[in-house]
């Protein structure tokens, strides 16, 4: 019997060794498609960090809800079941208050000032905002604006009223829609084109890249460009799992994240127009522009949600994240060069 149990801690002993031995398996996971920037991000670090790592990391991608979609994938994070995360920031709301400042309506009037904000000292300092609940922020990756889509024409907000948005499960989002007399639900982003196409509800609001990869203007008649607010994610990951790891392992795969941030960066602002190309040129939904009376019309109607969430965001920061609006002289004078050059080469 001794001889028995001898043999078999032994035996466990070499199979822990070899386990050792193996490559540290990382996986990441996270909703949408393989071709959004948040999935280009994700095959980026997986390519880079296996280069810089050989043999000491496998990376493992999970797209499309696969693994876990919106709900799970905060708990299987912090239960050490996923390692690498990359949610969209309105599903923070249990984790930081804080984060709900990029929900906010109207508060970004592009995509270069929602970027200038992130790499601003107080979007930076927002990355550490849930180290009390165990979580790392390694850095922004955009996706895009959002517009709103429904099956009848939203050109007021009046348009809007008695309608039913999916939304994400945020409370600003709630309160946004609320503000339109509009009838918000919380749904999976798993569970959206079903959603629409089953007409548990009658619209949505999403970026380009999401509305084209998950066919939505195949199940919506009209598309509203709005650009009313932002989703963008936040790349995180358990901060016991990330400082347990030997040395170079973090040097490298801090160096691939980093490059695979702004890899995915990149790819969102090259291809917000070609998707929004694409979902004109399916000719499934209707697009709708507005005018800009139009549009101070929606302002004003959803504006007042900033008020309801100022004591928990923090006036200093919503501050902060509107004076990003405010171009740098430098890109303003880069813009005025560019018109002109445009000018000229189209005479
Ligand atoms: C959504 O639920 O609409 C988005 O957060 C999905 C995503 O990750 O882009």
């Amino acid at each position: 019997m001794k001889i028995l149990s001898v043999l078999c801690s032994a035996l466990l002993f070499s199979l822990s060794l070899s386990a050792q031995a193996g490559p540290i398996v990382i996986k990441y996971s996270h909703v949408v498609a393989d071709t959004t920037p948040k999935g280009q991000a994700a095959l980026k670090f997986k390519e880079l960090a296996e280069k810089k790592l050989p043999g000491k990391v496998e990376v493992q991608v999970f797209a499309n809800s696969q693994l876990f979609g919106d709900g799970k994938e905060m708990e299987a994070l912090l239960l050490g079941d996923v390692q690498i995360l990359a949610p969209s920031l309105a599903k923070f709301g249990k984790y930081t208050k804080k984060l709900q400042i990029f929900d906010l309506p109207f508060l970004f009037d592009d995509i270069d000032a929602v970027g200038r904000f992130q790499n601003s000292a107080k979007g930076r300092e927002l990355l550490t905002s849930m180290s009390d609940k165990g979580l790392i922020g390694f850095g922004y990756i955009h996706n895009g604006m959002k517009h709103l889509s429904a099956n009848k024409p939203l050109r007021t907000p009046k348009d809007a009223s008695g309608l039913k948005f999916r939304i994400q499960a945020s409370d600003v989002l709630e309160a946004q829609f609320k503000a339109v007399d509009a009838n918000p639900q919380k749904i999976a982003f798993a569970e959206v084109y079903q959603a629409l196409q089953s007409g548990v509800v009658d619209g949505a609001e999403n970026p380009w890249a999401n509305i084209y990869t998950k066919k939505f203007h195949e199940v919506q008649k009209y598309i509203t460009e709005s650009g009313h607010g932002v989703l963008d994610y936040m790349v995180i990951a358990n901060d016991e799992w990330w400082n347990g790891l030997p040395a170079d392992v973090k040097q490298g795969l801090s160096e691939a994240m980093t490059e695979s941030i702004a890899y995915g960066n990149k790819v969102a602002l090259e291809e917000d127009a070609n998707f929004r190309q694409k979902v004109i040129d399916d000719k499934k939904a209707k697009l709708i522009k507005l005018t800009k009376k139009q549009r101070q019309q929606w302002r004003e109607a959803m504006k007042p949600v900033w008020a309801k969430f100022e004591g928990d965001i923090g006036k200093d920061l919503i501050e902060a994240a509107s004076d990003a609006n405010k171009k740098p002289a430098k890109e303003k004078k880069h813009d005025k060069e560019k018109a002109k050059q445009d000018k000229a080469n189209s005479h």
